[in-house]
């Protein structure tokens, strides 16, 4: 017989029990990119509330030559390796003129979501169909050990994917991050800015209602890949952000008392009325955070690029030639 011992858990479903078995509850919002989720976040982007890509956008667009000219890639051949690359909307702004000024580069995406990664290679090849490009699947950290390390590395980390990560898994990451890179090796960070807090309420909980699915479809994911029965009527959306140190948070809400049954796993879980389950933190950033985290993880500030009303940044890193390898 099948027992729960003998069965083999993905590490989906290992961390989705820890986080439903905790208490205050938490789901992983690195979770989300399931293909419906991906074509969700999608959706999003495109919504005039999620300011943060038209910033990004913008600056790729107005500043883009000068990002380029502060890699100060001139003859050499690079990589260009972007973690969480996502459908590369804006990366292609770059790209383009990455391009048009003939740098010598490879384009290396690297994207927890297969769906996501292939769709962006096919989009890439359509406008660009000379450039040097491998995509690798896979998360940030399993990513670190397939690289090479012969040529100069230029990571983009664009979008303020970091937001994600608390500021221990912040701190962890970007130490990770240095001790696989060399003297002269640069990171592009793009980071969200702390500003108006309706702003970022809006971002993160709009009139479309696009959020809230992209949220609640983490429980569609849990109910197909664990046999699992979250009624999705009994929970709602909640954002929640903090001015004192930039944190927005994301909840789904039990609207009543249930008990949800997850066989995969043989386990019933219960919520009271009222209880949170935590799903994603997006981190607002002030300029001394950023140049705190830069110091802290030994990287030296190259510049700045920001768009006009300054709600978002670009940032560029490097790694001090004379610096002892952490
Ligand atoms: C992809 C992590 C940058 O936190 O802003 C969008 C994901 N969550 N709306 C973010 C997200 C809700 C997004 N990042």
């Amino acid at each position: 017989m099948d027992t729960i011992q003998e069965k083999k858990l993905s590490s989906f479903a290992i961390d989705v029990m820890d986080g439903l078995r905790a208490d205050p509850k938490y789901l992983s919002s690195k979770y989300f990119y399931d293909e419906a989720g991906s074509r969700l976040f999608q959706q999003i982007m495109h919504m005039p509330e999620y300011y943060l890509t038209d910033c990004e956008m913008d600056i790729f667009k107005e500043k883009g030559d000068a990002i380029i000219q502060a890699f100060g890639m001139n003859g050499q051949a690079f990589d260009l390796i972007e973690l969480g690359a996502g459908d590369g909307l804006k990366t292609k702004v770059l790209l383009e003129k990455l391009c048009q000024l003939k740098k010598d580069f490879t384009y290396i995406p690297v994207d927890i979501s297969a769906t996501a990664l292939n769709d962006l290679e096919k989009s890439i090849r359509r406008i660009l169909p000379e450039i040097k490009m491998s995509g690798l699947k896979g998360d940030y950290f399993e990513m670190l050990s397939h690289w090479q390390h012969q040529k100069p590395k230029v990571l983009l980390f664009l979008g303020s994917n970091l937001g994600n990560f608390s500021m221990e898994q912040t701190r962890n990451f970007l130490s990770e991050l240095r001790k696989v890179l060399n003297a002269g090796d640069q990171l592009l960070l793009g980071l969200d800015l702390q500003k108006d807090p309706e702003v970022i309420l809006q971002a993160y909980n709009d009139p479309h209602g696009l959020t809230a699915q992209f949220n609640l479809n983490l429980l569609t994911r849990i109910n197909k890949e664990m046999d699992a029965d979250f009624r999705l009527e009994l929970f709602e959306h909640q954002e929640v952000y903090n001015p004192d140190n930039g944190l927005a948070s994301s909840y789904l809400i039990s609207k009543e008392e249930q008990k949800v049954t997850l066989k995969l796993t043989d386990e019933t879980i219960r919520l009271t009325a009222g209880e949170r389950i935590f799903t994603e933190q997006s981190q607002k950033y002030s300029k001394t955070m950023i140049e705190e985290m830069a110091q802290q993880s030994g990287f030296e500030i190259v510049s700045w690029f920001s768009d006009q009303r300054n709600w978002f940044t670009d940032v560029l890193w490097r790694v001090p030639d004379n610096s002892a390898k952490h």
